[in-house]
């Protein structure tokens, strides 16, 4: 059974402390029994935190919960406070950092430079520099020389990292990434670990089920199965639990 229990019934008056506050959220596609079903949690300033569960145990629906992109049924969210709702969208996205699972929903302009420098100058920041950041970020994950490809002329792994600049040239405050190193090998996966390990962000969210690689970038685990947070607790112990995790469909030994 879930672990949170601890959660306050807090009324909108009261202040949020947390950056990422989840109140007794349930999300149904429509027609069809609740994918989450009492979902309970809370993030702090510092947290890394890894969510963990089976494939279709509802990772990726809870993260677009989070940004808005879908509304629970009931349940609140609150991002530093801002109770996430279709008005506060704007002010909440500016806070998350989203890294959708299929980095082809993040790239659309003609060269990946572009993409990159695409958020930054929508928020005004001068050109020179906004090029200035992106071919940094472009560089820090190995893709300098295609900044004037576009992104269907990347591998899958190369896509995924081009997203995750574009991510980062937005400076967020919370980062939340959905299955990162999908595609990516073992010299990325070290390099990506490397780059989350030094970002000065409140917050990292990853939805993955690299447990080992989890347990290199995050402290803290949530388990989804059933619907519901079965377990919340630090990282490293639970990669030690073979048997409960392969209860909750997550095999370590394969
Ligand atoms: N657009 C959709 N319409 C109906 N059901 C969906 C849709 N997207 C996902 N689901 C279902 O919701 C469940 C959770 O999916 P998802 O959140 O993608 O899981 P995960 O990211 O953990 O693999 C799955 O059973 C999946 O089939
Ligand atoms: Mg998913």
């Amino acid at each position: 059974m879930t672990s949170l229990t601890s959660n306050p019934q807090t009324s909108i008056s009261q202040p949020h402390h947390a950056v990422v506050e989840v109140q007794n959220l349930v999300y149904a596609y429509s027609q069809q029994q609740p994918v989450l079903k009492d979902i309970s949690f809370s993030l702090n300033a510092g947290d890394r935190v890894a969510l963990m569960g089976a494939t279709g145990s509802g990772k990726s629906t809870l993260l677009e919960n989070l940004i808005g992109l879908k509304q629970p049924q009931t349940g609140k969210i609150f991002i530093n406070g801002i109770p996430v709702q279709p008005k506060t969208l704007p002010q909440v996205r500016q806070q998350i950092g989203f890294a959708f699972q299929d980095a082809n929903d993040q790239l659309f302009m003609p060269t990946i430079l572009e993409d990159v420098t695409f958020g930054p100058r929508n928020y005004g920041v001068p050109p020179a520099l906004a090029i200035d950041r992106a071919r940094q970020l472009l560089a820090d994950f190995g893709l300098e020389a295609y900044a004037h490809r576009s992104a269907h002329e990347l591998s899958g792994g190369q896509r995924r990292l081009a997203a995750l600049a574009a991510i980062l040239a937005l400076d967020p405050a919370i980062l939340i990434l959905d299955e990162p190193t999908n595609g990516l090998d073992p010299a990325w996966r070290r390099h990506l670990a490397q780059v989350l390990l030094k970002l000065p962000v409140q917050v990292i969210l990853i939805a993955s089920h690299d447990l080992h690689w989890l347990g290199r970038v995050t402290q803290r685990a949530l388990v989804l199965s059933g619907g519901h947070i079965q377990i919340d607790s630090a990282i490293q112990p639970l990669l030690q639990e073979g048997k409960t995790l392969d209860q909750l469909g997550l095999p370590t030994d394969w």
